[in-house]
């Protein structure tokens, strides 16, 4: 199940994040992928309101992981400096933790991402849009895309 949004500024990109947060729940696992400045640290944020979380959520590139406290943990990666070759599969452990793992270029990790996870891709269409897919990997990611139709 796939389904796409056209956001049209930062603001309402942080309320889809809202959206989606209030979806997850513990062990969840969200990728991210979408050029520099697409708004994935933006999203980000959003989901990081639905979880309550207190402390400010940023762009966290020098930092691979910062776990911020929340209704549930929130574990937010940006992986952009990771590929296969540098060997780095301590994140793996996060995946099996009560939190919600959000990982921005997560394809960089994709060699020990979990099975299942919601994808979302974001691109740049002009200065304020972008366009938003969101592609569910296993029944209950796709359960949540299901659920956002009927908000
Ligand atoms: N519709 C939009 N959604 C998200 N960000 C937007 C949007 N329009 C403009 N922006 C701007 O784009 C930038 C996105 O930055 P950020 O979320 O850090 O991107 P990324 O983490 O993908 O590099 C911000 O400066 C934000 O103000
Ligand atoms: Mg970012």
């Amino acid at each position: 199940m796939t389904k796409e949004y056209v956001i049209k500024s930062e603001q309402e990109m942080i309320e889809l994040g809202k959206i989606i947060g209030s979806k997850v729940d513990k062990n969840y696992c969200i990728t991210l992928s979408g050029d520099l400045g697409a708004g994935k640290t933006t999203l980000t944020k959003g989901i990081g309101k639905a979880l309550e979380v207190k402390s400010v959520i940023n762009s966290p590139t020098y930092t691979i992981l910062k776990i911020h406290e929340g209704r549930l943990p929130l574990y937010h990666m940006d992986v952009y400096r990771i590929d296969s070759s540098s060997g780095d599969d301590s994140l793996e452990e996060f995946f099996e933790l009560d939190g919600v793992s959000v990982i921005e270029w997560a394809e960089n990790i994709a060699y020990i991402l979990p099975n299942e996870y919601l994808k979302i891709k974001i691109e740049i269409l002009n200065d304020s849009s972008r366009k938003v897919t969101l592609k569910g990997i296993g029944d209950k990611y796709n359960k949540l895309i299901e659920e956002l139709d009927n908000e």
